[in-house]
């Protein structure tokens, strides 16, 4: 049968899917999962958020609840209220429609696919092949979404692995050695895999940079409110860019995912928005009409039930009062776990230096660990992470932490420390 094919080969497994995988069958009570970044409570339990509970049953309890299809835009009462939650209630562009486009998407990778394969289709603003520049490193799956849409891969510098800084001189560099009007992803808060991101100062620089070389801005926005548990703060980038005007010649895409900081992973809610620098209301609806086109082709339309639980939050003033209580929940649990481990890391003596864990933000903690200290983190001690040394901080807890400081402690101490 394969004669009739070329070139399908086995793959190996998905990283982050492969590495969760490879924990389900450990049969050591003990193991640790520091792997994909999904929130856990300090049971080490998945964790329904109050305010998506509340909003769960007044949802199934409301006489207007069915599983009728949405449309092909999705649910118009959550993406325009989530537009809202990235640029605030008084951004001059949520409310006109001839400078927005927005629409519902299978949570942040389905906008990011749908941000490439519109920009594919129609974007010629660097030549007949757009180039996307992403960040050095990056979350494991941008690049193959990308590449797979035919979109030409580069990188930008970010992570500097000898100060565990940002490299923004590095990274101004190749903004302004690039290709003018290159497209440039960039992580809006909560930097997917390094926890690092840039201070106010060097987002206005950044931003500055990129609309002098009039380059296209996709923001990726996965973890607002989950860097500092204020929706407001994570946003800065994306509201500086767009309500302050830092972003003056071009476009831009925000990818928004709501898997991590509504913790409905599984749902999929999410949308994609396009923001135009100036008013066009006939270039808006020619750009909807187009997204429509590839939703329609590839999945029809959206699934209903998370984007309407999210539009309850965000529509209702008291769930929306208890989703940030319980985003201040998530963050400080996570703030305070990477403080303990910090802690007991510094108390062991273990060689290298571990500011960074608390330095950095968000889901993630870069340890600085090399790919044969987390094998032998996984293999001797059941502590699973991500090869690049990427830690889920949510995966620690009061339980587990000290088991993971020590098993931490050994592998420094007996494996090739170069990196750290
Ligand atoms: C992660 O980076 O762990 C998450 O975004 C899960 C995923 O889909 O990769």
């Amino acid at each position: 049968m394969s004669q009739l094919f070329t070139n399908v080969k086995e793959l190996p497994p998905d990283p982050l899917f492969g590495l969760k995988a490879r924990y389900v069958q450990d049969k050591r009570l003990d193991k640790v999962d520091l792997g994909i970044g999904a929130y856990r409570d300090n049971n080490g339990k998945p964790w329904i958020l109050p305010a998506v509970k509340k909003a769960e049953s007044k949802l199934v309890n409301s006489p207007d609840y069915n599983h009728e299809y949405l449309s092909i835009s999705g649910f118009e009462p959550f993406f325009t209220s989530a537009a809202k939650v990235l640029l605030g209630e008084d951004s001059p562009v949520v409310s006109n429609n001839g400078r927005i486009v927005s629409q519902q998407s299978l949570s942040g990778t389905g906008a990011l696919h749908l941000a490439g394969a519109f920009l594919k289709r129609f974007y010629t603003g660097n030549g007949p092949n757009p180039t996307i520049y992403l960040s050095q490193p990056t979350w494991a799956n941008h690049k193959q979404v990308f590449e797979s849409l035919g979109l030409i891969v580069k990188y930008y510098p970010y992570w500097n692995n000898d100060t565990k800084s940002l490299n923004l001189q590095g990274f101004l560099n190749t903004i302004k050695e690039a290709k003018e009007g290159s497209i440039f992803l960039l992580h809006a808060c909560a930097h997917n895999p390094t926890g690092l991101d840039p201070t106010q100062n060097q987002w206005d620089q950044i931003l500055k940079e990129l609309d002098k070389k009039k380059h296209f801005i996709i923001f990726d926005s996965a973890y607002q409110g989950f860097a500092s548990g204020d929706l407001e703060k994570d946003a800065y980038p994306i509201r500086k860019a767009i309500n302050d005007q830092l972003i003056t010649q071009t476009p831009i895409i925000i990818c928004q995912s709501f898997a991590k900081n509504v913790g409905m992973y599984g749902e999929r809610v999410g949308a994609i928005h396009v923001i135009l620098p100036q008013e066009d209301p006939a270039f808006a609806r020619a750009i909807k009409s187009q997204l429509n086109l590839i939703i329609r082709c590839e999945i029809s339309n959206p699934p209903a039930y998370g984007s309407k639980i999210v539009s309850t939050i965000l529509h209702d003033p008291e769930l929306y009062k208890q989703w940030k209580e319980d985003l201040k929940t998530m963050s400080s649990r996570i703030i305070k776990m990477r403080q303990t481990l910090r802690k007991k890391l510094e108390s062991l003596g273990t060689p290298g230096t571990w500011n960074h864990i608390t330095d950095q933000t968000g889901m993630f903690s870069f340890t600085g660990l090399t790919p044969s200290q987390v094998e032998r983190l996984e293999k001797k001690h059941g502590v699973y992470l991500v090869s690049s040394g990427r830690a889920s901080v949510a995966g620690l807890n009061d339980g587990n932490v000290n088991k993971v400081a020590n098993a931490i402690d050994e592998v420094v101490r007996n494996t090739d420390s170069s990196k750290l």
